[in-house]
């Protein structure tokens, strides 16, 4: 059985909105979680097709780089009346370099093409730990709400300014940061990931 004892902990992302969350959910477990920015890793390109798929691809190559733990989050926004649009491709529909007011406005515009009143939405978040020897873990979260334009609030990052949670007035971008990391699907996965923990230390 697999455990994982507090120290280095490799965040195998480049994103530094992801890298916040993820040392303000790892650092007080005792974690010190070095980001792939900040060692200069190579970005894999996300060839799987599912969150888990890309998540393990992405901390098993972290892994492999520094001989270390890596953590990897992979992440999206899905939005009902789009099939789950745009899911794995998130970062893509931002395209290169990254706008996300310009994806937020295509995802209005799927909307409007096609002339539904169904703005619901959630955000998946898959967390994905991978040894240096191939072993992988991953744990999904998930947090459902609706989309609401034109976008609001510059306190988060990505589609945050366009996702109100189920039973909120504001947008992700509007909230507190310490508010939206303890309701997050970031959280969710985060409470399966450290429930894992608490079962394989006993
Ligand atoms: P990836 O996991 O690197 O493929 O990127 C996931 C993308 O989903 C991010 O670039 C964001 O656009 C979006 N995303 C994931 N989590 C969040 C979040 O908490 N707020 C806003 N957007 C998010």
């Amino acid at each position: 059985m697999r455990t994982l004892s507090a120290g280095e902990l490799i965040a195998a992302t480049h994103n530094s909105g992801k890298v916040k969350e993820l040392k303000a959910l790892f650092e007080p477990l005792g974690f010190k979680v070095v980001s792939a920015i900040d060692l200069d890793l190579p970005e894999p390109e996300e060839t799987e097709k599912t969150f888990v798929g890309n998540a393990i691809l992405k901390a098993k190559a972290a892994a492999e780089a520094t001989g270390k733990p890596a953590l990897s989050d992979d992440s999206g926004l899905a939005v009902t009346a789009l099939d789950g649009a745009p899911g794995i491709y998130s970062a893509r529909w931002a395209g290169e370099p990254r706008d996300f007011g310009l994806a937020m406005e295509k995802v209005r515009a799927e909307l409007d093409a096609k002339g539904t009143t169904d703005y619901s939405a959630r955000f998946i978040c898959v967390l994905a730990i991978c040894w240096p020897d191939g072993h992988s873990e991953a744990f999904e979260g998930e947090i459902a709400g609706h989309l609401e334009f034109p976008p609001r609030g510059d306190r988060g990052f990505g589609y945050d300014p366009i996702f109100v949670a189920t039973g909120e007035t504001i947008t992700f971008g509007e909230m507190d940061p310490d508010r939206k990391h303890a309701m997050s699907h970031r959280a969710d996965a985060f409470k399966k990931l450290t429930a894992w923990l608490e079962a394989v230390a006993n």
